[in-house]
């Protein structure tokens, strides 16, 4: 059994992702933006108010590491926000607001963990898919977008420092997953459940190794362009 830190566990997709890790006996660790309650009595270690815009917050998540001793064998970066957008009424404060979030969130918090990452260690990185350059075949959710392209650059960067150290490290897309993000998009899309889209990233960190790290998976096995 391992030890996982799940950063951005308060609902959705990262909630579920805690939950099943916790069913099969793995230990695990949740950093929340609030205060954690979803994780009251399920045997998951709440980190409340951690803010991944936030130095002095990632850092206070780091110091929780450090106090509990065992080191983390997989950490699954998950938090995220989408703000829906057009060409001719952006809000640059809020394409800030989302690149701040979704792209050098999951560097803060990469970096912040760092020292408490055990030798062979993964880390995951959930992006999403319409971050791939290669794949933007509509245009459109610039702020999104952009702050996930970017996340895609933060997790290769990392896979090619930390695959050196032995850190096999993975960007992934969950699929269209039912969740709060998703609900006001427009349009009628093939959605699935946030514990399937769980089950998926959980397969994915399981295969992960060395020689797959620097890759782009979709959460169903398929391997994604950049
Ligand atoms: N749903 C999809 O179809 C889909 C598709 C592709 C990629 N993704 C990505 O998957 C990830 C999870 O999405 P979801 O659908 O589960 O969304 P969600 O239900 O809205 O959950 C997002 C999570 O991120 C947390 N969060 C937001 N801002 C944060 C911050 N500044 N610091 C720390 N945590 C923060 C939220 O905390 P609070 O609950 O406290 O607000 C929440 O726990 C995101 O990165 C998203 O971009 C989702």
């Amino acid at each position: 059994m391992a030890d996982y830190l799940i950063v951005g566990a308060d609902r959705g997709i990262g909630l579920a992702v805690c939950r099943q890790l916790a069913a099969r006996g793995e230990t695990v660790v949740a950093a929340c933006l609030g205060r954690g309650e979803a994780h009251d009595g399920s045997g998951v270690e709440a980190i409340p108010e951690i803010d991944v815009t936030s130095g002095a917050a990632v850092a206070r998540m780091a110091g929780a590491l450090a106090k509990r001793g065992g080191k983390i064998d997989c950490l699954i970066h998950v938090a995220g926000v989408l703000g829906l957008d057009a060409l001719g009424s952006l809000d640059f404060g809020d394409v800030r607001r989302q690149i701040e979030i979704n792209a050098i969130g999951p560097l803060r918090a990469v970096e912040a963990a760092l020292p408490h990452l055990a030798a062979g260690a993964k880390v995951g990185i959930v992006t999403s898919r319409v971050g791939s350059l290669a794949d933007n075949g509509t245009g459109g959710m610039y702020a999104y977008r952009v702050s996930k392209a970017g996340a895609n650059m933060v997790a290769l960067n990392l896979h090619h420092d930390l695959s050196k150290r032995g850190i096999a490290v993975a960007a992934l897309h969950p699929g269209m997953v039912a969740t709060d993000l998703t609900k006001d998009i427009p349009g009628d899309f093939d959605y699935i459940t946030p514990d399937e889209a769980a089950e998926g990233l959980i397969r994915r960190m399981d295969a992960l190794t060395l020689e797959t790290s620097g890759r782009f998976w979709h959460a169903n096995g398929e391997e994604l362009p950049w």
